[in-house]
């Protein structure tokens, strides 16, 4: 089991509404992979579980790792996260759960799909992977892009906007139907209707895919059950296995999990 230890924050930004930046000193950045994330604690003690939060950027040369996340509401340990200030410390565990298989993409053609605050986990990805052809398709709400120049020096990005503001309106989808997009391997994160999507039109066309289900984790170290997934693997005792996201994921082959 991985200890807690004490992080320090170097940077806070604002990126878009509710969506915050912060660069934090830590050990974990040594281990760190694309996918996997990190369970940050408040330091006040009103909450007792961890929240969990991928990781955007591993600069492990200066010991440093970055996070961008959503602020779920008033009051909330993300909330408290976003207030935090360069020099102030923060008790993280990481860096845990399994991360994206970068080696399976080598000589292919790879659609990288991030949706809202899945977003970010995409871009250590793109910057990590080694393919044919890099296609980074990035859904948001509205025009506030974030990550936007990040992922123009890492691929070539297709945008999505559920409002038509930027790029294609609708969703990533839309984006591979109205591009005429082909792909040998995709990457995803986002919210569980995109991820089901994605999942269905690979298993049609017969790609191999790998969906990070992070969305769906509450405490990310096992402790509060709320991640429970079923899986397709069949033990002999029953026709159904099921998974903890935050222990043997969060990023699973497409056709190992029902979303
Ligand atoms: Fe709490 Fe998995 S997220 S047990």
């Amino acid at each position: 089991e991985k200890k807690k230890e004490q992080a320090v924050v170097i940077s806070q930004e604002q990126l878009a509404d509710g969506i915050y930046s912060m660069w934090i000193r830590t050990e974990a950045s040594r281990a760190a992979k694309p996918g996997q994330f990190l369970s940050l604690y408040t330091n006040d003690g009103t909450k007792l579980l961890p929240r969990p939060i991928s990781i955007c950027e591993i600069d492990a040369e200066n010991g440093s790792l970055r996070v961008v996340y959503r602020v779920t509401g008033e009051h909330t340990g993300t909330e408290s996260f976003s207030q935090m200030k360069a020099g102030d410390t923060i008790p993280v565990i990481g860096p845990l759960g399994n991360g994206f298989p970068l080696e399976r993409a080598a000589g292919k053609k790879v659609f990288l799909m991030g949706g809202g605050i899945g977003v970010p986990p995409i871009l250590e990805l793109a910057k990590q992977l080694e393919c044919e052809e890099k296609q980074i398709l990035a859904g948001y709400r509205d025009q506030q892009t974030f990550l936007k120049e990040e992922f123009e020096q890492n691929g070539t990005l297709y945008i999505s906007t559920e409002d038509g503001s930027v790029g294609t309106k609708g969703n990533v989808m839309d984006v591979i139907r109205e591009n005429g997009l082909e792909a040998d391997i995709i990457y995803a994160c986002g919210p569980t209707p995109m991820l089901r999507a994605i999942k269905q039109y690979a298993e049609e066309q017969n790609i191999e895919c790998y969906i990070s289900l992070e969305e769906r984790m509450a405490c990310g170290i096992g402790a509060c059950l709320a991640c429970v997934c079923k899986s397709k693997e069949k033990d002999h005792h029953s026709n159904v296995n099921n998974k903890r996201i935050c222990k043997d994921g969060p990023v699973f082959l497409s056709t190992e999990v029902e979303i």
